[in-house]
Formats: C-alpha cells, structure tokens, sequence
C-alpha cells in the first residue's frame, strides 16, 4: 500500500479544528519528516477566498491559537500544496465540480489518487457528504484508497448512530473509516497499556483482589466558548463521557488483548464494553449526578431554560470476574477551577495501616490515606505517580508514605506529538488501532443509552470551583474520596 502518497480533503476548512489541530499537525508532520512526498491538501469551505488569503488565516491561526514554533521553509513548503475550493457541501450539484476538480488536478499537476476525506463539519453534515462521495464516484477504491475521518460525535443515541453508521457504510468499508477519539491517541492512554502490560509489576493486581476502586477524571477550566449551540445540544454525558472518558476505562480494565494490534486491542475493547452493568431508573437517580454551571446561561447559543448538563460523574461497575465489585468513577465537567486529566488506581488497604499501632497524623487525613495509589496523569502533565507506605527514619516505627514520581512531560517536553498528528499519520498507513471500530461504539452507546437522564437532577456549582458537593456525597456514601482533589 502507497503511503508515500496522499492527496487529503478536508470538508470544513475555516473551522476551528482545522485551523487549531489539523493545520498545525500538517505542519508538525513535514517538520519531523514523516509527511508523503507526495501531498496535495484540498481545503473545502464555504467562503470565498483564493489560495493566498486562505495560506495567510492558516498561518495566522497557527501563531496566535497555537503553541507551535512555525518553522519557515517547513510552512513555505506546505502552504504551497494547500489549494482552497470553494464549495457549499450542502449541495449536491456542487460534488461534480469537486470530482472535475480532483481529475483535472490528477492529471495536470499529479495529484494522488489516494484520498483522506476529513469530514471537520457539523455531525448532520456527515451523512450527506458520504453519500455523495460515493454518488459522484469521487471515493472510489479503484486500485487506490479512499479513507474517511469522522469527528464525533457519532449520533446522538444508539439509534442515530446506527442510522448514522449505515449510510457510510454504503461508501465505505468498515476498514476504511476512521472514527475520530483524539483521547486514543494522547501519550498516556497509550501508556496505560504499556503500564499494565510490559511491567510484571502491575498486571498480577490488576483486579479486585487487590484494586478497591478506579477513578477517571478530566475536568477543563474553559466554558463552552463559542461551542454553545453544539454544547447545548449535547451535554457533558454525551460530549465527554460516552466516548473519551469510555475509551480511557476501557483501555484500562480491559483484558489482556492476543496482540497491540488494531483488531485484537478493539476486540478486547469490545468485550468491556459489552460488560457494563447498565444503569436502570433507580441507579441513574443514584449513581449519575449532572451539573451545570453558574454562568452557563450567558454564554452565547444557550437556550435560556437550558437543562443542559456541564458536568457528570457516575458510578459504574463491570460485570466479569476481575472487575466484580469493584466500582469505577467517572467525572468530568467544563469551567472547573483547573484543567486535568488522570486515571487513579485506589489499591486496598494493607492488613496493617501503621505498623506502631501508635497514631499517625498522616493515617488521619482520609480514610483512604494507608491505601497504594497509582496515578496516570493523562494532562496537562504526562506522568506516573505511586504512593507507597515507607517506615519513617526515627526510633520509633511510624509509616511515611513516599511519593514516586514520573514526570514524562519534564523529559520530553518539545518531543510529544499532538494527538492529531499521530491520528493523521496513522491514517496515511492506514493503522486503525487507535480509532473506534462500530462494534465499540454500538456498545458504548448502548451502555449511555441506559441512563434515565430525567430521573437524574440538575445541580448547580459556582464557576472555577471543584464541581458540585454532590459528586464529593457520590464518594463520601461508600466512604472514599475523588482522588483528584487530593
Ligand atoms: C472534545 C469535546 O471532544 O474534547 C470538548 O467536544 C472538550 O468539549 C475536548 O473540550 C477536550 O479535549 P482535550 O484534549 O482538551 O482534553
């Protein structure tokens, strides 16, 4: 297969995430040599401009919504391949002049024929590209290959997303679609597989003999910003939960997949999350707590009796023998007092908490404090750490607890790829392990679709602040602690 060649198409091409992520990444990409030789970009948007005012927005937004270090030969070189189409996507007579385009470009300036589609559009877009990709036989395979990316959200339910699913499917093989979940491909959901299994260490514990509960966290300090009329739509549940904050447990409770491979990784995804207790009534009411936040109802697109939740943690459990009764945590929420992201294993307390048996201020903190911890800190520091109880040097025997840690972002802070980088790069080679395959998401919708979302109430928390205490009372009934509040 051709990877030294692409000519990639991007449907939305003045919006954000071209402008914050994919540009940038093109450029990333150039910058570390892995772009083909042989790249054309066909930017598509509805505005008109000419190559040059187009080259000129993109570099803009990359100095000033960026941290990149734009490097001079490396944008001279891309933005010569970056040609801007003009295009209303909505219309269908308008993909004949896309198929003209691409042939007469094929011919006369050697464009390749393998073709990335990046759908960077609204979800309610994405069925009606698709087909007339396929229609005006733009995506055909013929001895060449035509992926398709998709941005989620996938659907807004389980039956959306199969509705959704079908109509792509009829233009695309399941192998050629690429469902974006950029959390897949940050460092240190990768590192948890790495974690759990290149280290003898971990995965012998990694179950409920010895793990009392796993917590995953991402909490942002921004709002909504300009996202209101996406965000009221959607919500934290739908937005966060469903899909990164799914992925990221997944990765981490599930069984030991037969090989790192595209298949066998989503395999033993798909087996988790076909185990998922499922949520009735009762449980949504007890378990699942929505918060919205203070200020959200002045922010631009909010509906003014919005109910939209901006920040959900639920309890839930796996029904198989490693995970049986252990419960599992997860919390996000927008305009929080700070941004983060981590998975924490809480291990069971020792037999024997202070080995004096004689008060230890430290074992006074929490009820938690005897307890092992491994933390995987996902952002917006990469690193690993573990707490273990350690005697404290004096005469008497009183346990310290000694804090290990790993900063991976100390040590390769100008060398870690943005997601979206690697996600491109991986699609170029046509390596889909670190995309959502449907089964997966089928299920994962599935396991949403169970929550009674009207039987769970609507809290409200200050802006900046750790969330609602009502998340904190999630905890506190099965006397544990959110542990990124520690
Ligand atoms: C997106 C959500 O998928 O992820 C956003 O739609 C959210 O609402 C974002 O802000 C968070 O991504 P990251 O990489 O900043 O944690």
């Amino acid at each position: 297969m051709n990877t030294n060649s692409c000519t990639m198409i991007i449907f939305g091409a003045t919006g954000d995430l071209t402008l914050r992520k994919l540009i940038p990444a093109i450029h990333q990409l150039k910058w570390g040599g892995y772009l083909p030789e042989d790249f054309n970009l066909v930017a598509i948007g509805r505005k008109p401009k000419d190559d040059a005012e187009y080259r000129e927005n993109l570099l803009d937004g990359m100095k000033t919504l960026t941290n990149i270090l734009v490097e001079q030969s490396t944008w001279d070189y891309i933005s010569e391949r970056i040609h801007y189409f003009k295009m209303d996507f909505s219309e269908d007579g308008e993909y004949e002049r896309l198929h003209a385009y691409l042939e007469k470009n094929k011919k006369e300036n050697n464009f390749s024929s393998n073709y990335l589609f990046y759908l960077a559009v609204a979800p309610d877009k994405f069925g009606f590209i698709v087909k007339n990709l396929k229609e005006k036989n733009i995506s055909s395979e013929n001895g060449n290959w035509s992926r398709l990316v998709i941005e989620k959200p996938f659907g807004e339910n389980l039956q959306t997303a199969y509705d959704l699913n079908d109509e792509i499917a009829k233009a695309f093989n399941e192998e050629n679609i690429y469902r974006i979940d950029h959390y897949l491909a940050k460092e240190m959901i990768q590192n948890i597989t790495m974690l759990r299994f290149q280290n003898t260490i971990f995965e012998p514990l990694w179950r409920n003999t010895y793990i009392d509960n796993i917590q995953i966290s991402v909490l942002e300090k921004d709002g909504v910003g300009s996202r209101g009329g996406y965000y009221d739509q959607t919500g934290a549940l739908r937005d966060m939960v469903q899909n990164h904050l799914l992925q990221t447990l997944a990765i981490t409770a599930m069984e030991p997949p037969a090989s790192l491979g595209a298949d066998d990784m989503r395999d033993s995804k798909v087996k988790l999350m076909s185990e998922l207790v499922l949520f009735d009534p009762g449980k949504s009411k007890t378990d699942v707590i929505f918060g919205q936040y203070e200020g959200y109802h002045n922010e631009t697109g909010i509906a003014e009796d919005s109910e939209t939740e901006t920040f959900a943690a639920l309890k839930l459990f796996i029904d198989n023998p490693r995970w049986k009764g252990v419960p599992f945590y997860l919390v996000t929420g927008k305009k929080l007092s700070e941004k983060s992201a981590q998975v924490t294993i809480q291990f069971k307390n020792p037999a024997v908490c202070n080995a004096s048996g004689k008060s230890n201020p430290i074992y006074e903190l929490t009820p938690n404090s005897c307890a092992n911890i491994l933390e995987i800190k996902i952002q917006p520091r990469e690193g690993i750490h573990l707490r273990l109880n350690t005697k404290k040097p004096a005469v008497e025997d009183q346990s310290v607890v000694a804090e290990m840690e790993y900063c991976q972002s100390c040590q390769y802070s100008f060398n870690t790829p943005d997601a979206y980088e690697k996600l491109i790069l991986d699609v170029i080679k046509g390596d889909s392990t670190r995309f959502t395959r449907w089964d997966e998401l089928a299920l994962s919708w599935y396991f949403i679709d169970s929550i009674d979302k009207k039987s769970v109430p609507l809290v409200s928390y200050k802006d900046e602040s750790e969330g609602p205490q009502e998340a904190d009372l999630l905890l506190k009934r099965d006397d544990r602690t959110w542990w990124f509040k520690e």
